[in-house]
């Protein structure tokens, strides 16, 4: 008789080491992270999110002429096919802009030129494509949705500051682009998380990029994950003021709730992500004339490691910043899809390049040896 795997699950596969990998690396102890051996703060600090999806897609830092390329290359992937426009366009004014994105991901594989073939320069070019186009997908969407006509990307500007113009209609001054610039820097990739593990999933069945990216994409839109920067600003905007921040964080917890932008299953102290975006959403909070949300943040950040002894994650303060730029609350999670792309794309290339299925075993605790019964004599 065939007995049940006799093994203990690892809840939400806590700790298990699936595949390995040389993109990136959370060392959760000690609060650091690494694209391919670079300190996340080195990369937040100097580089830009061109010269980083580079890096996490090719394994080195460019050179002037590879980044050229690069850039050049992405400049002329950025208008999305009328295809991808008309799904775009059919999506009803109210829908939920992940769900827009994740379709208009999935779309594009229609008209895809490389559609069909899954070598590695197609699979590069299709990435390539994909970096390019998120940010006109999800900025259509939001023009149109407004009533406004979608606006052509501007080759001149940067994937950060193009992204702002094509939602805006204005191109950021230098500040903001290099803010937004660094928030995509520091979301372009996080090892194994859960949108990036589904993305793995999908591509070791030698699914192609725009399956796995489309997967990946619905799986950060839940609010554990990359839905959870949306979710801190109504968070604050029900707290409302500094004085009201330290009460409301104590009624939360008393009823057990889960505050969002805290946690994280890997970090054990402060994710060095949220350093970064604390800084900025400061300054970028006083420039706009609404300091208030980081002094709530300020405290909820006080009591959350008082009492839970628990830091902030990357969609803590990421929230409060895209926010003070003008930023829509639902466009916060696509926002983090534009940049982890880059990630998602480059682990479906290491994963296709030494390829194994992903088919793990579950442990049975189901019922055993039960005998069918015609449904006449079912009670
Ligand atoms: N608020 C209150 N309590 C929390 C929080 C939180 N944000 N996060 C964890 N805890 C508590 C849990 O209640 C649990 O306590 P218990 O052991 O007394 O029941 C303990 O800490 C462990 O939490 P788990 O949910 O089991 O931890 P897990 O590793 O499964 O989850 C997660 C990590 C999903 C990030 C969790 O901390 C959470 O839900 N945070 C809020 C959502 C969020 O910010 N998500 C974004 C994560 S970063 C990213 O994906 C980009």
């Amino acid at each position: 008789m065939p007995t049940a795997v006799e093994q203990t699950a690892a809840r939400g596969l806590e700790g298990v080491v699936a595949n390995e990998s040389s993109i990136c690396y959370v060392f959760g102890e000690e609060g650091r992270l690494i694209y391919r051996g670079y300190d996340i703060n080195d990369l937040a600090d100097h580089s830009t999110f061109e010269e980083t999806a580079y890096l996490l897609l090719n394994g080195d830092l460019p050179t002037r002429e590879q980044l050229k390329g690069f850039s050049s290359d992405l400049k002329a992937a950025q208008k999305i096919d009328r295809v991808v426009q008309r799904v775009i366009r059919d999506a009803p004014t109210n829908a939920n802009p992940m769900d827009v994105l994740r379709t208009a991901v999935s779309a594009s594989a229609f008209v895809d030129p490389d559609r069909g073939n899954n070598g590695r320069e197609a699979e590069y070019r299709k990435a390539v494509r994909l970096i390019a186009q998120l940010p006109t997908m999800v900025a259509t969407f939001h023009r149109l949705r407004n009533g406004e006509k979608p606006l052509a990307p501007r080759r001149g500007l940067s994937l950060a500051a193009n992204f702002l113009y094509l939602i805006s209609g204005k191109t950021p001054d230098d500040e903001l682009e290099h803010a937004f610039d660094v928030a995509l820097i520091l979301h372009a990739d996080h090892e194994l998380n859960a949108s990036t593990f589904a993305a793995r999933v999908i591509a070791a069945t030698l699914a192609d990029v725009h399956g796995a990216v489309t997967g990946a994409t619905a799986a950060l839109a839940g609010p554990l994950h990359g839905g959870a920067n949306t979710e801190v600003m109504k968070m604050l905007l029900e707290i409302q003021s500094p004085e009201g921040a330290e009460a409301w964080i104590h009624n939360a917890l008393a009823q057990k709730r889960k505050i969002m932008g805290f946690g994280h299953r890997v970090y054990r102290t402060e994710d060095p992500r949220a350093a970064h975006l604390r800084r900025m959403s400061e300054t970028l909070g006083s420039r706009a004339g609404q300091p208030q949300w980081f002094a709530i943040q300020r405290t909820v950040e006080d009591v959350m490691r008082r009492e839970k002894g628990l830091y902030c994650n990357v969609d803590f303060y990421s929230g409060s910043m895209y926010y003070v730029m003008g930023i829509p609350l639902d466009l916060y999670t696509p926002i983090f899809a534009v940049s982890r792309v880059s990630g998602w794309c480059a682990h479906v290339l290491e994963q296709h390049a030494d390829n194994r299925l992903i088919r793990p075993r579950a442990e049975y605790v189901g019922h055993m040896n039960r005998r069918w019964v015609p449904v006449r004599k079912r009670g």
